[in-house]
């Protein structure tokens, strides 16, 4: 099974971004970590990140297309991007799962991160545990697609 990890905004920016608040690793090391996850899994993994909604939308069509599962942090468009959900309902319609992943945890936060509009249209959310929940996201995805 391929998955794509998919980062959205300013998670290029990891390490050098609050670390307090997103940890003091950056995206190369998420890639490394993701890339031994994976491989350990049986998983083939491309682990990705844009700035651009576009982008992100693009490759949740991809994923669709090519059966792939995907395994994403949106970010902040997690909050307020209709055009993202509508995109990951695609994945879910194509019986591939979508991981949504959080490194903090956003209902402990400011109000504007209560709300998830990829939530509803996701598998399953993990938040709050860092870089690790990806490692539980590609082990859900393993899970659900054996
Ligand atoms: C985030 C939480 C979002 O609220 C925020 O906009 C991010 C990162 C996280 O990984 O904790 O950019 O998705």
């Amino acid at each position: 099974v391929k998955v794509i990890v998919v980062n959205g905004p300013n998670l290029g920016r990891l390490g050098v971004r609050q670390p307090d608040v997103y940890g003091k690793q950056d995206l190369e090391q998420l890639r490394r970590l993701c890339t031994q996850w994976a491989q350990d899994l049986g998983l083939g993994v491309d682990v990705r990140q844009t700035d651009d909604e576009a982008q992100m939308v693009q490759w949740m069509h991809e994923a669709a297309e090519g059966q792939k599962a995907v395994v994403m942090n949106p970010a902040a468009f997690t909050h307020y991007s209709y055009a993202l959900a509508d995109a990951a309902h695609m994945v879910l319609d194509a019986d591939m799962p979508l991981i949504e992943v959080h490194i903090s945890n956003p209902a402990a936060r400011d109000e504007f991160r209560k709300r998830s509009v990829i939530s509803p249209v996701a598998t399953g959310t993990i938040t709050g545990l860092g870089f690790f929940g990806y490692k539980l996201a590609l082990e859900a995805v393993a899970e659900l697609t054996k």
